[in-house]
């Protein structure tokens, strides 16, 4: 079975692609990203860092690749991102005045943006802009640009690709706090007259602790703003948090090596099986909701190339997606296609 067929009256069905991915230098992937998915977005080639390495110099040559192997498998691109905080190249993180970041910032926008409108389907245009309050983040943007930030970075983006759909997109902001203050950003980009056409919660939860509730109140209020609402990076972690963990702080790593990293060798049936029923329990309410959501996409095509092996800690073994590391579909998977 096929998640982009047994969903296709109902949202596009994404994956992120990593480089080697995108060229298809991983025999798995390449035979199951077609089979599987409708929408892909560039995990990390579209980021300022490596679009945009130097002033006046960017690199085309991933992002063509990305837009050609779309194209030829008939998937749409959701471009992922033009302003964010984060893996920015060095010339701009060591920018100390405001009128060189606005210089960067517009020229970013307009270049990129202007150069995919047509080949991409869409744009995060900012990303994770919000603290876990609802305020804004101080980010280098923030910081010198001031809050308007946002609704500028949209204005400039609605000019330069008038034909792409524009979206805000963070992480947690299905949490209350967090949530007000991204309906309050959104509003505001509304209110001065500016496209915003969605809102991507990305969606990196932990498979113990699957916010439902509050994922569902988030799909209602963002929907009620006259948005597209997505999940834009699924995945659901099995792995404790090392602050969980008494005592590890990162240079105590080795002291508690088996309990950071407790399925080296395999997913035990019982954690399977939790996996298997907190993607049923999201999908369900995804379908619940299908009419408002356009999207759902997972953060990696299986658990061998998932960026959460890496992060918060590196080299542990997680298992938070649908395919395993031999691109074999999980029990999760089968429990997403038996809801249809
Ligand atoms: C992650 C990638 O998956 C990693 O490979 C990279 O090292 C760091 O970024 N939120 C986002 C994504 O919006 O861009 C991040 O992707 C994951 C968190």
């Amino acid at each position: 079975p096929s998640l982009k067929e047994t969903f296709k009256d109902d949202f596009f069905i994404g994956t992120a692609l990593n480089n080697a991915q995108i060229e298809e230098r991983i025999p798995g992937a390449a035979v199951l990203v077609p089979q599987q998915f409708n929408a892909v977005t560039p995990e990390n080639i579209m980021k300022a860092e490596v679009m945009h390495p130097e002033w006046n110099r960017y690199n085309f040559d991933l992002s063509d690749k990305l837009v050609a192997y779309a194209k030829k498998h008939n998937i749409v691109v959701n471009a992922h991102t033009l302003i964010w905080h984060s893996q920015l190249p060095q010339f701009v993180r060591r920018m100390k005045d405001a009128d060189s970041v606005r210089l960067f910032f517009k020229e970013h926008i307009n270049t990129i943006a202007g150069r995919y409108d047509g080949q991409v389907y869409s744009w995060d245009v900012v990303n994770e802009a919000l603290n876990e309050d609802g305020t804004m983040r101080k980010s280098i943007f923030f910081e010198k640009l001031g809050d308007d930030f946002v609704v500028e970075a949209f204005r400039l983006a609605q000019k330069a690709a008038p034909t792409t759909k524009l979206y805000y997109n963070d992480y947690n902001i299905e949490q209350p706090k967090k949530r007000a203050g991204a309906i309050a950003l959104i509003k505001k980009i509304q209110a001065a007259g500016v496209r915003i056409d969605g809102v991507g919660i990305q969606g990196h939860w932990h498979v113990k602790n699957i916010p439902l509730k509050d994922i569902e109140q988030s799909i209602l209020d963002f929907s009620a703003l006259g948005i597209d609402v997505m999940f834009t990076e699924l995945d659901l972690s099995v792995l404790p948090n090392p602050r969980d963990i008494v005592g590890a702080d990162l240079n105590q790593r080795a002291e508690y090596e088996t309990k950071l990293n407790p399925y080296t060798k395999g997913l035990p049936d019982s954690v399977q099986l939790l996996l298997a029923k907190g993607y049923e329990d999201v999908f369900r309410l995804f379908l619940k909701h299908k009419n408002k959501i356009s999207r759902v996409t997972f953060w990696g095509v299986d658990d061998g190339q998932s960026w959460l092996n890496g992060f918060p800690i590196r080299g542990r073994t997680n298992y938070p997606l649908l395919f395993d590391k031999e691109f074999k579909p999980k029990p999760a998977f089968y429990k997403v296609i038996e809801l249809k």
